[in-house]
């Protein structure tokens, strides 16, 4: 626990300017008496004791200069212009870099790669010209250095601190006055004058609060790293994501190299870019071709294995589905779906017995997608009730096919979003048919589509019945 050492102070100064509120550590809400039941989220037992300083929160907005109105033509755009982070997924997901004066929130699963990320990234910018500074509110000097190493990370002017109080960082900001600094974590960074413990909800809430008001005073980019639980949510502070310009996720499965970076929130650009990496000795590097990648160990002619051309945001990617249905001696059959929704699975096994005539209630029926990336949305149907049928029959889709569309309760095939770029990635990478609903677009040159209404009329193109 590295606040542990240096949380120092007597408690009992406090005791006299403190009150206690219960605090949701999901949403951030407070309540003046202890609930099972957060008010605000509704979340059980989340609420727990925290005293709170009497009028810090308010006094923030108090000492800020006033602003005078301008007409809107006025405004300086040069103020906006970003700069690059020096790694082109990371641009890309940021609609060209980091806008001076902003302030990122990139959160993520401990060890998914954040700190490697934006040390790679300082690296570059401090390469280009830049001052940036890195707070490493969690690891040493010397753990930060020995990475640096290995990832060819050493830039004269790439500046450390290992520190986790506010305002030594804030003194920090003061002298050095960065270009862009990096707080690794947030959630490690507490303020000593605040009477909650550090890592409370209300210590990263403040705390991210006077960075964010020093990163809009001082013009200084800001990043800020925060975990996440398992949950999905930042580990207490929700709210953040409201104090800062821009939220990004960092995903991925820790026992597959790839990592996916997402706008979650992006107050200077779109949310819909996608940016992709593998992670590999040397650091995290761009990937390309994911296509490619995802489909590089496919092997031909298997049954229960077909390939869907997905869209992630504005991004095409080529996934296999697989599945594998086998005789069960259990009396309720297992259900297994990963990287894909268990609840969709069980909507195209209900729609095959009613819909198609195709009964799996008594096997065992495994389904997933390949290479760790999830795949959720609906343009996967197809392709997951194909993959069953294959494998139910044990017949193998051509080797030139891919398959999209969204299957319907009534068996009918729907359009789904951007089916060109779907269509055009399939055939970049060599796919010469697609089987598609029918209301689909035109076909982009080289690939013939297979239209098909129904799900029924869909597993007939794909010569996968037991009768052909
Ligand atoms: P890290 O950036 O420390 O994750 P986070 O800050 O999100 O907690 O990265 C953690 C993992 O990345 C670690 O388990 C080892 C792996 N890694 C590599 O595979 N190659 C590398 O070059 C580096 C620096 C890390
Ligand atoms: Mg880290």
């Amino acid at each position: 626990m590295p606040f542990s050492l240096s949380w120092s102070l007597s408690t009992m100064d406090f005791m006299a300017k403190l009150r206690a509120v219960y605090r949701c550590g999901e949403c951030g809400g407070s309540s003046p008496k202890w609930l099972g039941r957060c008010p605000t989220c509704s979340e059980w037992n989340t609420l727990v004791e925290e005293l709170q300083s009497t009028g810090v929160a308010g006094g923030a907005a108090s000492v800020l200069p006033p602003s005078r109105p301008i007409p809107i033509g006025d405004v300086d755009l040069r103020e906006a212009a970003s700069r690059s982070t020096g790694l082109p997924e990371l641009d890309l997901v940021l609609s060209g870099g980091l806008v001076p004066g902003s302030v990122t929130l990139v959160g993520g699963e401990p060890g998914i790669g954040k700190s490697t990320l934006l040390l790679q990234s300082l690296a570059a910018m401090a390469t280009a010209g830049a001052r940036v500074l890195l707070v490493t509110a969690e690891e040493s000097l010397q753990q930060v250095r020995l990475r640096a190493d290995r990832l060819g990370a050493l830039s004269a002017d790439l500046h450390l601190v290992a520190e986790t109080s506010l305002p030594h960082v804030l003194a920090h900001l003061g002298s050095l006055r960065p270009d862009v600094v990096v707080v690794d974590s947030i959630q490690t960074v507490f303020d000593p004058d605040l009477g909650s413990v550090p890592g409370s909800v209300s210590q990263v809430r403040e705390c991210a609060h006077r960075l964010v008001r020093e990163a809009k005073e001082q013009t200084i980019t800001t990043v800020l790293v925060g975990h996440v639980t398992k949950e999905g949510a930042l580990a207490g502070p929700r709210v953040l994501e409201h104090l800062v310009d821009t939220v990004l996720s960092f995903e991925g499965d820790r026992h597959h190299a790839l990592r996916v970076l997402r706008a979650v929130k992006h107050r200077f650009g779109s949310t819909q870019d996608l940016g992709l990496f593998e992670m590999t000795e040397a650091g995290l590097t761009g990937v390309a071709d994911p296509s490619g990648l995802f489909l590089a160990d496919r092997r031909a002619g298997v049954a229960g294995s077909v390939v869907v051309p997905t869209v992630d945001g504005n991004r095409p990617l080529l996934v296999e589905m697989q599945a594998l249905v086998s005789s069960s001696t259990l009396a309720q059959p297992r259900r297994c779906a990963l990287g894909l929704d268990s609840g969709r699975l069980s909507l195209l096994l209900a729609v095959l017995e009613r819909r198609v005539g195709i009964a799996l209630g008594g096997m065992d029926v495994h389904a997933s997608g390949v290479g760790g990336v999830r795949v959720i949305e609906p343009g996967a149907d197809l392709a997951i009730a194909l993959a069953l049928v294959s494998s139910l029959t044990g017949r193998a889709l051509a080797d030139d096919v891919v398959a999209y569309g969204e299957v319907g309760l009534g068996g009918e095939l729907r359009q789904v979003s951007l089916p060109e770029r779907r269509l055009v990635e399939a055939g970049r990478l060599g796919f010469r048919r697609a089987i598609v609903p029918a209301s689909g677009p035109p076909a982009p040159p080289g690939v013939e589509m297979l239209r098909a209404s129904t799900l029924a009329e869909a597993i007939d193109l794909a010569a996968i019945n037991s009768g052909c």
